[in-house]
């Protein structure tokens, strides 16, 4: 395993009283245990794993014919077409954007031999700013395009939006059969996606042709399911990514909690927010190529952990659980993650990290090998003859010391490089870390209650059918107040 965690700045030897002390970790670490032997519980029992939305913790083990299976799609569509966009937005789109900025050279698009003959790849259906997709498909050819739409529900606005907009531009193109040139990633059995995918189908096979978003695996815990078709299409090693995966996930298995990376990064983390009022969780990579992976993460944790309810946990006489959002017990909080990077954010955030409030825990991911590097040439100036690389190392070891000496906790993460092996490796732990603070937090880390408000909103106001009498009462009796006075 190429990754490694470096706590020391999150303990009081390092940052005095604003960091975990030993007396903090051993009154925690009943609870921790307890909390540990219950995730194992359910991850090991194949159907509390679907039912509860932890069937993540299982694809890193996923059967080859279904990769192979994907990979010759991928092939087939890297080898027909010049471009490719993918639509999809949450969870259908930024382990796709992370994976595509981790994992493929930067400038990927721009140069043909960076691309290897892989096609150029956007992503779209992430937003409703008419900008950018009008732009793009203005710009390209529909007869060399394929077209992958992600969504679980179908019904996501953004995503159903882009794709009837695309559909359009595809049909004018290329004619009748330009379902053949769109694929859909959608839940297998329901959704109004999965209809179309089964009428287009009786239509014609080669239309619409479909891969499953598998059943209790949510949309911020599926890249290494919904993802791996584009990692197909731009060639990325999947065999790699799972290996460093499941390699991750033995190590996040272990028992010992002072021994378990993931367990013990969440367990400081909500000591830090819990006991000494760390509410903001930074990520901050010393690598452009993973800022994309630290907006995963924003997801992630923002998804999984802000929450508005406890979980009640209902047993069932068969042992079976079920986990309620329990309203009469609040839980209302949730770190706020922050997505930035080094060195750019040094000019930026930093000033606040440093001597803002302290109310921060900054995580860093240090990359000890880039895939390239530069030597400053000349003699006589304090940068000549240095390396790039050798600059960031210094860098992010400046940052972690300005920190600590402001008694600031941080913690870095240590990748030999950002690699397939190793990517896949820091998305398992991010996923099951976030999985412990929720059993920490007593939280369903698996639900997003709170994304509903806005697309509730949306489709009242769009006329939506089927809208429940409560929520329209709710829209129609509390209406956005705009007082004239304060608009300005
Ligand atoms: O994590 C999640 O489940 C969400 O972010 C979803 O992925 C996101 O809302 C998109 O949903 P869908 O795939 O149904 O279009």
């Amino acid at each position: 395993m190429s990754l490694k965690f470096d706590f020391n700045n999150m303990f009081s030897s390092s940052v005095g009283a604003h960091g975990v002390s030993q007396q903090d970790i051993d009154k925690m670490l009943p609870e921790a245990q307890k909390a540990a032997r219950h995730l194992k519980k359910i991850i090991a029992d194949p159907d509390a794993r679907v039912k509860l939305n932890l069937e993540w913790a299982k694809l890193p083990e996923q059967d080859k014919t279904v990769i192979d299976q994907i990979q010759k799609i991928g092939k087939e569509i890297s080898r027909k077409f010049e471009n490719v966009v993918f639509l999809g937005i949450g969870g259908s789109y930024l382990g796709l954007k992370a994976a595509q900025d981790a994992l493929c050279l930067p400038y990927y698009n721009e140069f043909k031999n960076l691309r290897k003959k892989s096609p150029r790849v956007y992503f779209e259906g992430n937003n409703l700013d008419p900008d950018t997709l009008k732009t793009l498909l203005k710009n390209i050819n529909p007869k060399k395009t394929f077209v992958v739409v992600i969504s679980k529900s179908g019904e996501t606005t953004e995503t159903k939006a882009a794709l009837m907009i695309v559909e359009a531009w595809l049909k004018s193109g290329v004619g009748a059969k330009y379902g053949r040139q769109i694929l859909a990633i959608t839940d297998p059995e329901s959704g109004s996606l999965h209809k179309r995918v089964v009428a287009e189908q009786e239509r014609d096979a080669s239309s619409f042709r479909s891969f499953p978003l598998l059943k209790g695996v949510g949309g911020r815990f599926s890249e290494f399911n919904m993802g791996l078709l584009h990692l197909a299409i731009v060639g990325v090693n999947i065999t790699e990514l799972f290996k460093g995966a499941r390699e991750m996930s033995a190590k996040c298995g272990q028992e010992d909690i002072l021994k378990n990376p993931a367990y013990m990064y969440a367990l400081l983390q909500v000591i830090l927010y819990n006991q000494k009022a760390k509410s903001l969780a930074v990520l901050m990579p010393f690598s452009q190529s993973l800022k994309s992976t630290a907006d995963w993460y924003v997801q992630l944790l923002a998804e999984s952990i802000g929450k508005k309810c406890h979980r009640k946990i209902v047993v069932s006489p068969d042992g079976a659980e079920d986990w309620l959002n329990d309203k009469e017990n609040l839980f209302a909080k949730g770190r706020t993650p922050i997505s930035a990077a080094g060195t750019n954010d040094l000019h930026s955030i930093q000033q606040n990290n440093v001597e803002g409030e302290n109310n921060k825990v900054v995580t860093f991911i240090r990359v000890e090998n880039f895939k390239t590097d530069l030597k400053i040439p000349g003699a006589g100036d304090l940068l000549s003859g240095k390396s790039f690389s050798s600059l960031m190392h210094l860098a992010q070891e400046a940052t972690e010391w300005a920190l600590a000496s402001e008694n600031r906790p941080n913690c870095t993460i240590i990748m030999s490089e950002v690699s397939a092996y190793n990517w896949g490796a820091l998305l398992f732990f991010f996923e099951m870390a976030t999985a412990f603070e929720g059993e920490l937090q007593n939280v369903n880390a698996f639900d997003q209650p709170g994304v509903e408000g806005y697309k509730n909103y949306m489709y009242y106001k769009l006329g939506k059918p089927g809208i429940s009498q409560t929520i329209a009462e709710a829209i129609k009796n509390n209406p956005l107040v705009k007082n004239s006075e304060y608009i300005l």
